[in-house]
């Protein structure tokens, strides 16, 4: 595989497009294509057999378009379909991301972590396993909450609306009640809404409190196996590329890069099949 080649990076929506950030920042010469699964978004409510189909599919799509490697940016598809996409592509490096409960109880002084994320992901064992380990291994108390509502809010380019503090504050309000000072951003989407839920934690709480986003460290983690599989791109002779693709409009992919990143890569709508299994693009 050439260093030239491009790293493929997805979420269901636009929520990954908070991990990219951090990847354009410590790989500023990779080749990027960005998969937006807009049109089945949200995955965090949908049969895990779906994200699985979704996720395989999306895998397929980069394979086709010469992938180096994949970022799974969506902490759902990561419990759910990680391992499936390892399976089929078992010499390709695939980076998923998971909720940073370690980096939480370590942050914690109250010993009691919030974490918000979608239904999928609480539920997953893969998860739950990782919080037991955890809670054992430092004794913090994690108060999950799932966030039924809110990444559709934000697919919907609502980041600072009544309706998305209304729901911040129904979801983080009870956490802080409980003796939360740290919360986790398990999906993707949520550190582009972090300005509002500092909003919501400044009008509810006295003390501070700690967000904790997996997403810098999950671009360091991918720059060390770029690194170690010498297929890292470090020449700058030709500028690194970036491509938007998506499973709904292509407008609404090109406002959410210029709206959320300030940039404006070129877009491209991709075609799935009627079970929508298969993509065309
Ligand atoms: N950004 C995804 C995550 O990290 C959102 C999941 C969804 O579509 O519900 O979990």
């Amino acid at each position: 595989m050439s260093p030239d080649a491009p790293i493929g990076i997805f979420d269901s929506g636009v929520g990954g497009l908070s991990v990219l950030r951090h990847i354009r920042a410590q790989l500023p010469h990779e080749h990027l294509m960005y998969f937006a699964d807009s049109g089945f978004a949200p995955y965090g409510a949908k049969p895990e057999q779906l994200v699985v189909e979704r996720v395989l599919a999306i895998g397929d799509f980069f394979v086709r378009h010469g992938a180096k490697a994949i970022v799974v940016a969506c902490n759902t598809a990561t419990v759910a379909a990680i391992a499936v996409l390892r399976e089929r592509y078992p010499a390709m490096p695939i980076v998923g991301v998971e909720p940073g409960l370690k980096p939480a109880a370590a942050a914690s002084r109250s010993n009691t972590v919030g974490v918000l994320a979608t239904e999928v992901t609480l539920g997953g064992k893969k998860f739950l396993l990782l919080r037991d380990q955890i809670a054992q291994s430092t004794g913090a108390r994690f108060l999950l909450q799932h966030c039924h509502g809110l990444v559709d809010q934000i697919e919907l380019g609502e980041l600072d609306s009544d309706a998305t503090t209304s729901l911040l504050r129904r979801y983080i309000e009870p956490l802080l009640a409980q003796g939360a000072d740290t919360l986790v951003l398990g999906c993707t989407h949520y550190p582009l809404v972090q300005a509002a839920i500092e909003r919501v934690i400044a009008g509810s709480s006295s003390r501070p409190v700690t967000l904790i986003d997996t997403g810098e460290a999950v671009a360091r983690h991918l720059a060390r196996l770029l690194a170690a599989s010498g297929i890292a791109r470090t020449t700058s002779d030709v500028p690194a590329r970036l491509d938007g693709y998506t499973s709904a409009s292509a407008t609404a992919l090109s406002s959410a890069f210029s709206a959320l990143l300030g940039l404006d890569p070129p877009t491209h709508a991709v075609l799935a099949d009627p079970a929508g299994a298969m993509l065309t693009g």
